[in-house]
């Protein structure tokens, strides 16, 4: 299959472990764009990790980050951008998302996400039993993330996202 063309920005959401960073640069390099992770930039800017940012400023600091980043990212030209999984949570962050970006939901179950992330510790809001937590980000964020332009099942192996999201992107 040719790749599609694409003229505006695609944004990555979904749940910590769905694939975000790693299948969004993977779909960059296959579409020829430029990729960009919102929590890196937000790393790079302020030097700090966002556990540090987490624990020394609070969550609605890293919030406001998260929104001036992603506005800052999302121009018109053509991008990849993978963002933090509570991104759409956000009112605002969330309509800059819709307006902006053709969305792309990566979905895939708890327990699932839970095993990829098994002994991560960098993640703040999964402090605690880690598929309960996870259970209850998605109670609270799944239908935001039904906002998005297009669902993927994130469960199989990357390279079928990959392929799902193109052809997804193609119709
Ligand atoms: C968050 C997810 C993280 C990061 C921050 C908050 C969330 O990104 O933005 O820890 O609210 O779900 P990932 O989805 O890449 O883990």
């Amino acid at each position: 299959m040719n790749a599609p063309l694409i003229h505006r920005p695609i944004a990555l959401v979904g749940l910590p472990g769905a694939g975000k960073t790693t299948i969004g640069a993977r779909l960059a390099g296959q579409l020829g764009l430029p990729f960009f992770d919102s929590d890196e930039e937000i790393g790079r800017e302020t030097g700090e990790t966002i556990a540090n940012l987490f624990a020394t400023h609070g969550e609605a600091h890293f919030r406001i980050l998260e929104r001036q980043t992603i506005d800052r990212l999302l121009g018109t030209a053509p991008l990849i951008l993978a963002t933090g999984g509570g991104a759409m949570a956000e009112a605002a962050t969330r309509r800059i998302l819709l307006t902006r970006a053709t969305i792309v939901w990566l979905d895939a179950p708890p327990p699932i996400l839970a095993a990829r992330l098994e002994g991560q510790k960098d993640r703040p809001l999964l402090a605690g039993n880690l598929e309960q937590r996870l259970e209850e980000l998605q109670a609270g964020r799944q239908a935001l993330y039904r906002a998005a332009t297009h669902r993927i099942d994130a469960a199989p192996p990357q390279n079928a996202v990959v392929a799902a999201i193109l052809s997804a992107l193609a119709d």
